[in-house]
């Protein structure tokens, strides 16, 4: 067998990460969370007072700041200049200034090259939102998670302390609105991806369907 790798693309609150994760453990593969390289990045540009509303001044910065990120289901820190950010990566701060960041095409060359670094000769389970498209159109095993919108809210808003479901519901379909209209490496779901949609499934279920198909494709 080819060294695997499993592409799970999809919007916030689809259930990406917990899968990833669980589908990770059960075959003793790596994982990558790409999200937590443009958040990281969107973290130092914050830290450092960069005008996010210019995407030239993020274009002329992106280079600057250094990440390191673990790469497996049980140690995914990560960190900027040394710096452990891998809880500030998740503040409602960075969440809302994230898209800005993702969408100047500076960035994301520079975080595709170091992804597809890290995903190296396979055997990792990587989440994103262009990894089946732009990042490893590759890959034999392609997931596109979905579910509604009150699932992915209601979800999110579990995570979370201080908000909610409403709340949530509105600030993700801004996100998804600004990841999916980027002229950069939109979300979109790649012609060879198999769909999922996880609304009426538990955890479990999720991790059994992805399991089913590695095993069908590969
Ligand atoms: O997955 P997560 O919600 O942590 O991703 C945060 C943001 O990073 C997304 O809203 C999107 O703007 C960006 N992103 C991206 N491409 C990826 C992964 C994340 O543009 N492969």
């Amino acid at each position: 067998m080819t060294a695997l790798v499993i592409a799970m693309d999809g919007p916030s609150g689809s259930g990406k990460s917990s899968a990833s994760r669980g589908v990770a453990r059960a075959l003793g593969l790596r994982y990558l969370d790409t999200g937590a390289m443009y958040r990281a990045i969107t973290w130092w540009m914050l830290h450092h007072g960069v005008d996010l509303t210019s995407p030239a001044e993020i274009a002329a910065r992106a280079a600057e700041p250094e990440l390191t990120l673990g790469v497996t289901p049980d140690e995914s820190s990560v960190t900027v200049d040394g710096a452990d950010v891998t809880a500030a990566i998740r503040t409602a701060a960075v969440t809302a200034a994230v898209s800005a960041v993702s969408a100047v095409p500076e960035v994301r060359a520079r975080l595709v090259a170091e992804q597809r670094a890290l995903i190296g000769s396979g055997d990792i389970v990587v989440e994103g939102r262009d990894i089946g498209t732009v990042v490893a159109p590759q890959a034999p095993v392609k997931v596109y998670l979905t579910a509604s919108p009150e699932a992915r809210a209601r979800r999110r808003t579990a995570e979370l302390t201080g908000t909610t479901v409403e709340a949530q519901r509105a600030a993700m379909a801004r996100r998804d609105t600004l990841d999916s209209t980027r002229k950069a490496d939109p979300l979109v779901m790649a012609a060879d991806a198999i769909e999922l949609d996880t609304t009426e499934l538990n955890l479990e279920e999720v991790i059994a369907e992805v399991l089913r198909l590695v095993k069908e494709r590969t």
